[in-house]
């Protein structure tokens, strides 16, 4: 897979869902499904999504001992899903397990990222609450190269931390990067953002894009502003 645009899909409800996906009558996005939608609709809204010809990225974000995550992987790779992910937190041990349930019989498997320090945790909070008290972009670096050597696909990560992790765990360990925003819009509650032109300029593989699609007033002009600024 080439560099794309992936669409997050934050809705509650699988009518919400279609509703918006119906409005791309052309180039069908690479879609995010997250927590509320797959909790709230369940695995059948996997398989819809994608009978619909949609790439799709499940936002899971696994994190258990490492014989439940492999089970579960096994799951999510039977829904044919083409990204997955899980918390680097988990060690390494789990994310072996995680690799060896999403590995299909013919050798196949969806690709697996990697989520190192969630962007809502801070210095402080990763000192106080769980006793880390490196500097967070030394634990984020950390957390990518342990998720590359454990043969991990690549890490969700910000726009301005794609290069350093190139560096540091190879071009081939993709960076998927949320916190993207037209230069001339809203930047609602992200704080560090990139445009997508910018986010293509640093390496970044894969752009996350929420509000700034799919509260457009013209999702598919923004979505295709999108395509033409990180993909043409
Ligand atoms: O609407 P917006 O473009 O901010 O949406 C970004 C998407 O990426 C949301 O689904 C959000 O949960 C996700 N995300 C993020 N920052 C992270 C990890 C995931 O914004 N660090």
């Amino acid at each position: 897979m080439g560099k794309d645009v992936i669409v997050a899909c934050d809705f509650s409800s699988a009518e919400a869902t279609f509703a918006f996906l119906d409005k791309f009558t052309g180039r069908k996005p690479f879609v995010k499904i997250g927590m509320e939608l797959y909790y709230a609709e369940g695995p059948e809204i996997v398989r819809q999504i994608k009978a619909r010809g949609h790439k799709i990225f499940l936002d899971l974000k696994l994190h258990d001992i490492p014989n439940t995550v492999k089970k579960a992987m096994a799951v999510l790779s039977r829904l044919d899903v083409d990204i997955c992910n899980l918390h680097a937190a988990g060690t390494t041990a789990m994310m072996q397990a995680a690799l060896e349930g999403l590995t299909r019989p013919d050798g196949t498997r969806p690709l697996l990222i990697a989520v190192t320090q969630l962007t809502s945790t801070d210095q402080q909070a990763m000192e106080k609450d769980l006793l880390i008290h490196e500097p967070i972009d030394q634990v984020v670096m950390h957390y990518a190269k342990t998720a590359a050597d454990a043969g991990l696909d690549g890490v969700v990560c910000s726009p301005l931390e794609s290069q350093k992790v190139h560096d540091v765990c190879g071009k081939g360990f993709l960076t998927v990067t949320p916190g993207i925003r037209f230069a001339d819009g809203d930047k609602g509650d992200q704080k560090r953002v990139m445009t997508p032109a910018d986010a293509k300029a640093i390496g970044s593989d894969y752009i996350v894009v929420g509000r700034p699609i799919t509260a457009a007033e013209d999702p598919v002009a923004a979505y295709e502003r999108c395509i033409r600024e990180f993909v043409d």
